[in-house]
């Protein structure tokens, strides 16, 4: 069984966007920015922009973080967006999710400009990616995807099982494997017979947020299973895929943590590199 490195694979890629800003500062005397904005204090969301901030400045991007207490009004995030939107050194917005109630998440998406769209939660670059055209993607379903290729290139008429059907993971990640020629069954939590479905994959992912749910004998002989789970249980963090078992199984697997996580930090800085690429065309 290959056990899929997402630490080595996201370094590697961090390298080659690494080398990449290095050519565009050369070419056009700028580097691409990314400015993350931040609401509150939960701890999950502090960890993810600290760490972004951290990748961000070490592949040599101009980064910023704006923070602002739970308490901050929905319009005080909405005129900060406006100013992002017209600030020319800044290539690429993400406000972290999740947000406060008293903040309208579809209206604050919406507010991005979508060419600074880099999570690919606009839903102009939503109807992109699913119409085919050029489009940020979510950073996630993206990192799943290089992880996919990497271990097999040629995809063409593969069948692949997402399970999930989320606007983050599962929704982009369908349109991937679709645009790579896959016959993809969309499942989810109040599928009949997941066992089944999921026994057809030539490809799992695995997307929707409950603890170990993809068994062994789920998984046929050579499968490519990807697990985007991060579930909190008394046994510490688990995936989506029960992992000891399915191991047996798969001809390539993704631990948690250290399988999808870094590459998904390693994707928005690609995204933000290919939003400043676009506007400089
Ligand atoms: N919170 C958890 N994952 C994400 C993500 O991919 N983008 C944003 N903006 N917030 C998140």
């Amino acid at each position: 069984m290959i056990l899929i490195d997402g630490k080595k694979e996201a370094a590697e890629l961090r390298e080659k966007l690494k080398k990449e800003v290095l050519e565009l500062k050369s070419k056009y005397n700028k580097v691409p920015g990314l400015t993350v904005i931040l609401i509150g204090e939960l701890a999950p969301s502090k960890i993810y922009v600290k760490n972004k901030e951290k990748s961000a400045n070490e592949v040599g991007l101009k980064s910023e973080v704006i923070r602002y207490p739970e308490t901050v009004d929905e319009k005080t995030v909405l005129n900060k967006i406006e100013e992002l939107n017209n600030d020319e050194n800044v290539s690429g917005i993400l406000v972290q999710l999740p947000l406060p109630k008293h903040i309208d998440k579809q209206k604050v998406i919406e507010k991005i400009l979508p060419s600074k769209d880099v999570d690919g939660f606009h839903p102009t670059n939503v109807g992109n990616l699913s119409s085919g055209y050029e489009s940020s993607v979510p950073c996630t379903p993206l990192g799943c995807y290089l992880l996919i290729k990497k271990i097999e290139p040629n995809l063409n008429g593969k069948k692949a099982v997402v399970v999930g059907r989320s606007n983050l993971n599962g929704k982009p990640m369908t349109q991937l494997l679709l645009k790579e020629n896959c016959t993809v069954t969309i499942t989810h939590s109040k599928t009949k017979d997941l066992k089944s479905e999921c026994l057809k994959g030539d490809i799992i992912v695995a997307a929707v947020g409950i603890p170990e749910l993809v068994k062994g004998d789920w998984v046929k002989k050579d499968a490519i299973v990807i697990d985007v789970g991060i579930n909190k249980t008394d046994k510490g963090i688990v995936g989506d895929v029960a992992f000891k078992e399915v191991s047996k199984n798969a001809k390539a697997l993704t631990p948690v943590p250290g399988g999808v996580g870094p590459m998904t930090i390693a994707c928005l800085l690609k995204n933000t590199i290919e939003c400043f690429k676009r506007v400089q065309k």
